[in-house]
């Protein structure tokens, strides 16, 4: 099982994902999200300042089921996160959140990449056998990204949401 004090590096041809800290949580950060509370990602509070996201960054990296990682590039610009939430370590399976937040590396592979690496992690590593996500219907490119990867479609009745699932291996 993780451990709250672990510390997860993964490298991939151009960037390295990294267990996020509170530290990390800059203008930029909170940037991306107030951006994309317009679109589609889930982290959604009335008030979002500096404070109130770096306790939810600390909330989050301290719980045993949680995997967090900031996306950067190999010179140390922070571009995204990742993060699996919950993971179920006993039945091997993980929900998953991506955003790709700089806008200079939507579109150029960089979900892709990181995605790819990061499931081997956790097969590798936790024996993570799937991976759950939820998407909205109108988020084309994360729909695009998920099948990309060979995600598939879960059967459900929510009108604005898909549920997808990949397993990792038979
Ligand atoms: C969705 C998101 C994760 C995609 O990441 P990305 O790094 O831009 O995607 P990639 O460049 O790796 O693209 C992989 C595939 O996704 C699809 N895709 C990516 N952007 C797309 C777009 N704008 N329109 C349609 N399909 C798109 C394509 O199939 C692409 O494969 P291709 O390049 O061979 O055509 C990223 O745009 C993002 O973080 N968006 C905001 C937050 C969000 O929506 N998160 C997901 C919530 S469920």
């Amino acid at each position: 099982m993780k451990n709250s004090n672990n510390s997860i590096l993964i490298k991939t041809d151009r960037f390295l994902l990294k267990s996020l800290r509170v530290k990390n949580v800059k203008k930029d950060y909170i940037n991306w999200i107030r951006y994309e509370n317009k679109r589609f990602i889930e982290y959604n509070p009335p008030k979002l300042n500096i404070k109130i996201l770096k306790k939810y960054v600390s909330k989050k990296i301290n719980k045993k089921n949680c995997i967090f990682l900031g996306i950067f590039t190999r010179n140390k610009k922070h571009i995204g996160n990742l993060k699996f939430e919950p993971i179920n370590f006993k039945s091997k399976y993980a929900v998953m959140g991506i955003l790709i937040g700089d806008k200079k590396w939507k579109g150029k592979g960089a979900g892709f990449e990181v995605l790819k690496s990061s499931f081997n992690y956790l097969y590798l590593n936790y024996k993570i056998t799937k991976i759950y996500l939820g998407v909205e219907k109108k988020n084309l490119a994360a729909i695009g990204l998920y099948k990309k990867l060979g995600f598939k479609m879960l059967k459900n009745n929510k009108i604005y949401r898909y549920s997808m699932y990949l397993k990792l291996k038979n």
